[in-house]
């Protein structure tokens, strides 16, 4: 076999093809430059990636150096563009809440919303999720085969959320389109006309929601959005209008693309791996275990940013204030450092839950506990009900992405 005579040089790491499949780039990265910096089509900023798990979790851990207030930074498009402008100004501002918020702004916010995500609110919807599954499943079962990103891995957590922030039904469609818009936005990769459609659709968003917070205040439910308008913490201020705004939409993206990808990732590496789902199979507890595996191996959300708010060193490279990092939870997952044999997918794995997919810290993902109860409830069902899960020849395609990783298609063949 010829060997691979590829340098770290020859990798453009923002090429689609590369994103499809970086793993090679990523082992030579981490051995030869674990802090890399790379030419940015985005920002006028140095650009650094970070590849290794130890660097990773270093980052993660020190909020007063790694700032996660990046939304400026990676604004500038809007800021130059006053078409862009008078879209949003038709909107809400979009403040920085959990995600792009740091402490002590950020502990304020996340108590509010951990007061809404309670561990009894996810133990609500374990019944819903259930049934959701099985619906779905009914829906394709008896064709022995399916394309199970649109008949499976989308609608599932686009319903359980939607049935939690309040949408019927007959509004899905608009939902999964808003939640690809923002998903569309953070991946930087959008020409000006589609800059502006999304634009609009983050507009409408705004609206749509404006309208369900209000009628929640006169009338509260026992769901989740309800739960948020109403979160009150001693002390603090109760959330405003577009901070509501700001973290729905992100419980929308996090809550729907993430999930998407984790389930049919999960679902390729079973048509795949036949020993291994073998093994799951005949053994059911095991489910909780092949979870975990499979958000390591396939680190839904790929990256995230960071920005250095003062200068210092890291790994021998000298990063100053200002400079954006591009931490790579993808790289960091499949480190073998952490997890030997770390590119082989080995659902007993002793420590596959020490994975950083649901990130680190203070930002550690707030939806983790929903996530991974709807992939337990999800796979149990389906490797109960689907036998001899095969990949119809050569049917799948990830959709390129620099912060989120997840499949286009993924068509399957399966006895029932
Ligand atoms: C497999 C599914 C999921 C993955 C892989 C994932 C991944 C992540 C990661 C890596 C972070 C940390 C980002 C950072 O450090 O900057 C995060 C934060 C977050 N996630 Fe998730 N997530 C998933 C599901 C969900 C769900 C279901 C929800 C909500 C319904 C959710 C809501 C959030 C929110 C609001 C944050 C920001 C938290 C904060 O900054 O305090 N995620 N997620």
């Amino acid at each position: 076999m010829k060997k691979d005579t590829k340098q770290l040089s020859d990798y453009n790491f923002f090429d689609p093809q590369l994103l499809e499949c970086p793993y090679g780039f990523y082992k030579l990265a981490r051995e030869q430059a674990p802090i890399m910096e790379l030419p940015s089509p985005i920002t006028n900023a140095k650009l650094f990636l970070v590849t290794r798990y130890d660097l990773v979790i270093e980052i993660l851990k020190d909020t007063s150096v790694f700032s996660s207030n990046f939304s400026t930074l990676l604004a500038g498009k809007e800021e130059q563009d006053e078409e862009l402008q008078k879209i949003y100004a038709q909107g809400w501002p979009q403040v920085n809440t959990l995600l792009t918020a740091d402490p002590p702004e950020h502990e304020r916010f996340r108590a509010l919303v951990n007061k809404a995500f309670s561990a009894s609110r996810v133990n609500k919807m374990q019944g819903s999720i259930r049934q959701i599954v099985d619906e779905l499943i009914d829906s394709f079962i008896d064709k022995n085969s399916c394309e199970f990103v649109s008949e499976f891995a989308v609608p599932l957590p686009i319903r359980v959320i939607a049935d939690q922030l309040g949408v019927p039904q007959a509004d899905l469609p608009k939902f999964k389109r808003w939640s690809d818009a923002f998903i569309a936005r953070l991946g930087h990769m959008l020409s000006r006309e589609q800059e502006l459609e999304c634009a609009k659709d983050v507009v409408a968003f705004q609206h749509y929601f404006r309208d369900v917070i209000e009628s929640r205040q006169k009338e509260p439910k026992d769901d989740l959005i309800t739960d948020l308008v109403k979160a009150e913490v001693a002390g603090e201020r109760s959330l405003d209008t577009a901070e509501l705004l700001s973290i729905i939409q992100q419980i929308l993206v996090a809550g729907n693309e993430t999930v998407t990808s984790a389930l049919a990732g999960g679902m390729l590496l079973l048509a795949q791996n036949p020993e291994q789902t073998k093994l799951v199979q005949t053994d059911l507890s095991q489910v909780e275990n092949f979870v975990e595996e499979v958000l390591r191996m396939e680190s839904p959300t790929a990256g995230m940013w960071r920005v250095v708010k003062q200068d210092t060193k890291l790994a021998d490279v000298e990063l100053k204030a200002g400079s954006l990092l591009l931490v790579r939870f993808d790289a960091a997952n499949r480190d073998p450092a952490k997890f030997p044999d770390s590119e082989h997918f080995n659902v007993r794995r002793q420590n596959a839950s020490s994975h950083l997919s649901f990130g680190y810290g203070t930002h550690f993902c707030l939806g983790a506990m929903l996530a991974r109860k709807e992939m337990q409830i999800a796979y149990e069902q389906l490797l109960l009900r689907l036998k001899n899960i095969r990949l119809e020849q050569g049917n799948y395609q990830y959709i390129p992405n620099v912060l989120m990783r997840g499949l286009k298609h993924l068509c399957i063949e399966f006895t029932s």
